[in-house]
């Protein structure tokens, strides 16, 4: 595992009313991309924003930010979180009967295309389109909400993509980013299993010491398990 470790907050719990001052928050207390979840009310059972939300928060900050599209079809509105800032789009494999070509339109406008998993679906899914992602999500909880409970019966099936990238030689390439109910208890755990990019909601802003803390916090707990 030669990724280092990143922490990339999930807006869901900042306030809505003033994005643009949140992200520069976020941003200020030292994260090193911001995720996005985007929400059809289809694929999830709720409805979050869109690209135009999305691009007007983008003047206020300079990580990278990535759109977890938690939709049936990505590929129809692929090139409008490109062009609202997203430099990184995450497809659900569950949710394209054309995985592959997905994958590839996304390259095709200039994003790093990257694929999520959902907790019920295998690692296997993702198998052939290793080569064409810079990164693979498997989520920790069923999407669709913030304030969930993390399922450590996740940490085998992490450290079952872990394997498969470092078998593929891609140990460099591809980042293995977790998803849901990541906080303070539980980070060291997905940290240990091989994951290196950690979203975190919840756990960031129910810090009582702050973002700066929150997020210093976590990094530490996540590195310490890694050098475990
Ligand atoms: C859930 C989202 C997550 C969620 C994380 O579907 O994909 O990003 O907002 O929030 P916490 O960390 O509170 O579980």
């Amino acid at each position: 595992m030669s990724r280092p470790i990143q922490i990339a907050p999930s807006v869901l719990p900042a306030d809505f009313s003033k994005l643009g001052d949140e992200v520069a928050a976020l941003e200020a207390a030292g994260v090193d991309l911001i995720q996005w979840d985007v929400m059809d009310g289809q694929f999830v059972p709720n409805l979050t924003f869109g690209p135009d939300v999305i691009a007007s928060a983008r003047p206020h900050a300079s990580v990278p930010f990535e759109a977890h599209l938690m939709v049936h079809t990505p590929d129809v509105m692929a090139e409008r979180y490109v062009e609202a800032g997203c430099s990184r789009l995450i497809v659900h494999a569950e949710a394209c009967a054309h995985l592959h070509r997905t994958l590839a339109h996304i390259g095709e406008l200039g994003a790093a295309p990257a694929v999520a998993l959902n907790p019920a679906t295998p690692p296997s899914a993702v198998q052939h389109v290793l080569d064409l992602v810079d990164l693979v999500l498997v989520m920790t909880v069923d999407p669709g909400f913030g304030g969930q409970s993390y399922l450590t019966s996740m940490e085998p099936k992490i450290a079952a993509v872990r394997a498969m990238i470092d078998a593929a030689g891609l140990a460099d390439a591809v980042d293995l980013e977790v998803d849901g109910g990541i906080g303070p208890d539980t980070i060291a755990g997905a940290a240990a299993a091989g994951a290196n990019v950690l979203v975190a909601g919840s756990a960031l802003y129910r810090d009582r010491d702050g973002l700066d803390h929150a997020v210093a916090d976590l990094r530490a707990r996540a590195e310490e398990a890694r050098r475990a």
